[in-house]
């Protein structure tokens, strides 16, 4: 049975007391036994210290890592070093990564080798611009995203879950409609079963993100295909990421 993951994308929002007072308003919160894993991906400074603070209510994760052991990397961070404070998830290949910050499918292939070196487990984003998708490009797009997964073994791919992200729909308040979002997670699916095969396709959480909300939530979760959210905005409030959560049983 796959992994149903609400996750929380904070990118470089909050201030330390703001982060503290969000967090501790998360975890005080248990999800129910058949309800998802609940994940948080907090700004990098104050990853440590939610990892003290953790009730095992949730679990944690970064947005970004350097995929290099160590070195002359000024200002970075290795998977090494996050999995040594406790973290146990990674981002990539969010398409802020990919455009903001020109991480192309060579770095990206290298960052998901250095998680899983360090037994991180990785949700890889893949997702289609608005002018690929007016285009008539976007199934070819998701495909070849998601065929930068075929260097991995069925074994690596138990550590890695996909998320869908249309580009238009980031920060956009335009979501997917449930329609749209399904026909697209059942290609990935299809994509990843012509990949690896029926029961690495079928163990593989796919999750939707862009501006997915408590309004929203509950319709694209009932898609077969779609195993939750990696939810950005409506994460910066507890009570709005605890309904996205409720809403994925
Ligand atoms: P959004 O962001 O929910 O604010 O659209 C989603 C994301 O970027 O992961």
């Amino acid at each position: 049975m796959r992994k149903k993951i609400v996750a929380g994308n904070w990118k470089m929002n909050l201030d330390r007391d703001e982060s503290k007072q969000l967090f501790s308003n998360i975890i005080s919160i248990k999800t129910s036994d058949n309800g998802p894993l609940a994940l948080v991906f907090p700004p990098s400074i104050y990853l440590a210290d939610f990892v003290k603070l953790n009730n095992g209510n949730v679990s944690i994760g970064a947005q970004n890592f350097h995929h290099a052991d160590k070195g002359a990397f000024t200002g970075e961070v290795s998977a090494g070093q996050l999995k040594s404070i406790g973290c146990e998830y990674v981002l990539v290949g969010h398409s802020e990564r990919r455009t903001l910050f020109m991480e192309d499918d060579q770095v990206l292939l290298l960052k998901i080798r250095a998680a899983l070196e360090n037994e991180l487990q990785v949700i890889y984003c893949c997702g289609e611009s608005l002018e690929e998708r007016e285009q008539g490009q976007f199934i070819n797009k998701i495909r070849s995203q998601v065929n930068l997964l075929k260097t991995f073994s069925t074994e690596e791919m138990k550590s890695i879950s996909i998320a869908y992200e249309p580009i238009w729909a980031i920060g956009t308040g335009k979501t997917a409609s449930p329609k749209q979002a399904a026909e697209m997670h059942d290609l990935i699916r299809e994509e990843i079963n012509v990949l690896f095969g029926a029961e690495t396709s079928e163990n593989t959480s796919i999750l939707y993100g862009g501006s997915c909300s408590p309004k929203n939530a509950h319709e694209l979760f009932m898609c077969k295909n779609i195993d939750g959210g990696l939810i950005g905005g409506a994460s910066l409030d507890a009570n709005s990421f605890h309904s996205i959560i409720s809403a994925c049983q």
